[in-house]
């Protein structure tokens, strides 16, 4: 990919799953790594170092603006900059709407859509100042198609293209670019959680593919839209999902 080399790259939710196959993804590429995760990071970390990529683990829970100005104020600290931003971490409580709870949904929105909010605006006087940058999100074919049993975790990923699309019109002339990765069903633990009878029946059935995604076919989509073969694609939403949403 053209341009990510010595990128600074803060990936949210980068200890496990498809941050972490990011993370290592970037590295590959020979950007520096900010492992930013409520878990612990440091595997990921020993992983991006072996590939010869810096990187380090902060601790971090997005869905506190302090915390996450923490993160920030250290990546800038020890890269001198931001580059990009990968808006990856994001948590299910599911349950049918008659059953959901109200601390299902805020627990939902505050780390799903609010943190999203945290990181970006942490992020943006820095990347605003040196006139560039890359903001990436997690969104979901959930959010685009809507799911049995996830109206909150629907609402936030359609609420992250919104923001997405709102960023790119606002800040389309200041050199920074906004947009989405819409994964379909990947082979993560939060996809494990589901019931094998429920991932059969309900879902690969619904996936033209017939398999589940992999988490290294996200991560080399947030690397082209980082990179500057993606220079004039900004406010889009990038499905890769195996056709399941045809
Ligand atoms: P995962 O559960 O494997 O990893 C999520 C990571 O986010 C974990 O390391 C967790 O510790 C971290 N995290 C959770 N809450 C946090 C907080 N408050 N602050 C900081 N870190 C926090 O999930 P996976 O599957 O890798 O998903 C990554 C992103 O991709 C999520 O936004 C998810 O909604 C999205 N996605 C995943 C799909 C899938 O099939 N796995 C499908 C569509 C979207």
């Amino acid at each position: 990919m053209r341009g990510l080399k010595d990128k600074v790259v803060i990936i949210t939710g980068s200890a496990n799953g498809i941050g972490k196959c990011t993370a290592l993804r970037f590295a590959e590429e020979g950007a520096k790594i900010i492992v930013a995760d409520f878990a612990d990071g440091s595997t990921t970390v020993e992983e991006v170092e072996a590939l010869g990529s810096a990187a380090f683990y902060v601790q971090v829970d997005v869905a506190s603006p302090e915390s996450v100005k923490n993160m920030v104020d250290k990546a800038v600290e020890s890269f001198g900059k931001i580059d990009v931003l990968i808006n990856n971490a994001g948590i299910t409580k599911d349950a049918m709407m008659k059953k959901m709870t109200k601390d299902a949904w805020d627990a939902v929105i505050s780390v799903n859509l609010t943190g999203v909010f945290n990181c970006t605006s942490a992020v943006l006087p820095h990347m605003l100042e040196q006139k560039s940058g890359v903001v990436l999100t997690s969104s979901s074919v959930v959010g685009i198609y809507g799911n049995m049993g996830q109206t909150n975790y629907a609402a936030t990923k359609w609420g992250v293209i919104g923001m997405t699309k709102s960023w790119a019109k606002e800040m389309a002339k200041t050199g920074l670019r906004f947009n989405c990765v819409a994964p379909g069903f990947i082979g993560t633990d939060m996809v494990k959680k589901i019931p094998d009878q429920v991932l059969q029946e309900r879902i690969l059935v619904k996936v033209p593919a017939g398999r589940l995604g992999e988490p290294e076919e996200i991560a080399a989509a947030f690397a082209f839209l980082a990179s500057d073969d993606a220079k004039y694609i900004n406010g889009t939403v990038l499905s890769v999902d195996g056709a399941c949403t045809l």
